[in-house]
């Protein structure tokens, strides 16, 4: 029978599929849906029909999977900040896993591919560090500041809770919705480039209880700005709530970040800093017992889960203490938090990474920690790798979710290091630069899931391979 979008069927889900959907198949064809899980029969409306796969719209779950369970959080199925409240902590994991032995064995083409344990997380709700609201107009165009609804990018989903970060998230979250409101400045609207307030970004120090605030805005200041943003600095100052601990935690830096476009040039950001401190301050903590303070900088890249990186460097430290390095490279470094982990096991460090507001931070880190055998290099790694002269022993990647380059790959390759330590943040493009390496004699030997971001379809990797 001829299928056609908006049709409704009833199908069973069978699998996750990378990405978090749930997979089923209806007449023979492949159906994804949003918002399910296997052991779900669920009726759905198609979206989209193309004979290597479809996807459809979850309009009801017929029958629940026995596995089910009550979400944490009352906008789940609106938000898309999580895709798993759903479903057990330890089927989480499983799927994980099994996410990653798929990848390497369908894209590194590598026969029973050497995944470990999956390290799960302690905490599945409140272990971000970071997180970025929006403003926005909801879907009945009243003021929100929230999630962007998925699939729809300029509607704003006003989250008035928020499982992920903090209870004093959610509560500045919610102090701050109300005075803007107030302020009557209007959000920015995407679709037409018009409005002032875009975004609020909190970062909190789980180790230190340090809080930044920044709010982003366009750069066509309102008339009464400078008046009203001394309010909400003197009221932001005020806030106070409660660690997990029970400890008082309070904001210590607050942005303001203005965001300047201009026809044809790239936007740029200016941050004025309105009052407290210019960094946060993080502390991490190995397994090993090795302990380091980080500056983060506003932009600057930053693991979002702090006690889980410590985990996930613990075993990056762990591979790279197998053997004896001499020179290490840490590529894609961000503010230098590898690097400076492994410089206390080697003579010398380089750290590459393109970003410059991290790159500060990663100097200022080095000096902080009274680390002076490691160098911070800021720019594209592609072009960088040309200049250097030393020869690692050891190369460590932590690229974005996109992975890395043919040409970065050959450039890192002619270094000739024995040891590469992979990071990865997406296993497919992981799996895919793996066959790569292959073909200039690195082998897999092992390969450890760490669990980041609980409730939602990401997993990281750790990625041990010998030449
Ligand atoms: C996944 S983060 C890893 C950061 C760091 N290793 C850590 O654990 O905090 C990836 C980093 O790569 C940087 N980056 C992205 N593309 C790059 C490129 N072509 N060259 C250098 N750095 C790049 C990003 O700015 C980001 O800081």
């Amino acid at each position: 029978m001829q299928l056609k979008k908006g049709q409704i069927v009833e199908f069973d889900i069978e699998k996750i599929a990378f990405g978090g959907n749930g997979l089923g198949k209806y007449e023979g064809r492949v159906v994804f849906v949003a918002g399910t899980m296997p052991g779900d029969r669920v009726r759905a409306a198609f979206t989209k029909i193309k004979d290597s796969f479809s996807e459809a719209d979850l309009v009801e779950v017929v029958k629940k999977s026995p596995d089910r369970i009550e979400p944490k959080c009352k906008f789940f199925e609106r938000c898309g900040g999580c895709q798993f409240q759903f479903m057990p902590y330890e089927m989480q994991l499983q799927i994980k896993k099994q996410q990653v032995i798929d990848a390497f064995e369908r894209i590194g083409h590598l026969e029973n591919p050497p995944v470990g344990e999956i390290i799960g997380c302690d905490n599945q709700y409140y272990y971000r560090n970071k997180m970025e609201f929006s403003f926005g107009y909801d879907e009945k165009m009243e003021f929100a500041l929230g999630m962007h609804l998925p699939g729809r990018r300029y509607d704003i989903l006003d989250l008035t809770e928020c499982h992920l970060e903090s209870e004093f998230s959610s509560e500045i979250v919610n102090t701050v919705r109300e005075f803007m409101k107030n302020t009557g400045w209007p959000p920015f609207k995407y679709s037409v480039g018009e409005g002032f307030l875009r975004a609020l970004y909190i970062r909190e120090g789980k180790r230190t209880n340090e809080v930044m605030i920044n709010l982003v805005t366009s750069d066509d200041l309102p008339k009464d700005f400078e008046e009203k943003i001394m309010e909400f600095g003197e009221m932001i100052k005020k806030l106070a709530g409660k660690n997990a601990d029970g400890k008082e935690i309070k904001v210590t830096t607050l942005y303001h970040s203005k965001i300047i476009c201009k026809r044809g040039v790239r936007s740029q950001i200016k941050e004025t800093l309105l009052f407290g401190k210019r960094t946060l301050t993080e502390k991490l903590i190995l397994k090993n017992g090795d302990e380091l303070s980080f500056e983060i900088l506003p932009q600057a890249f930053f693991q979002v889960n702090t006690f889980q990186a410590e985990i996930l460097y613990s075993q990056v430290v762990d591979f790279a203490l197998r053997k004896t390095n001499n020179v290490i490279f840490d590529l894609f470094c961000g503010t230098g938090t590898i690097g400076l982990f492994l410089a206390k096991h080697a003579e010398q460090v380089f750290g590459i990474e393109l970003n410059l507001d991290a790159i500060r931070t990663a100097r200022e880190n080095a000096q902080l920690n009274n680390i002076f055998n490691i160098d911070f290099m800021v720019g594209d790694v592609g072009k960088l790798l040309h200049q250097m002269k030393d020869r690692p022993s050891l190369i460590v990647i932590d690229p974005p979710r996109m992975g890395l380059t043919k040409e970065m790959i050959g450039k890192m390759a002619d270094f000739d290091a024995q040891t590469i330590i992979y990071v990865s943040c997406n296993p497919a493009t992981c799996a895919r630069d793996y066959a790569l390496l292959t073909e200039y004699g690195y082998k897999m030997q092992e390969i450890i899931p760490v669990d980041m971001f609980p409730n939602s379809a990401h997993i990281e990797c750790v990625c041990l391979l010998e030449r």
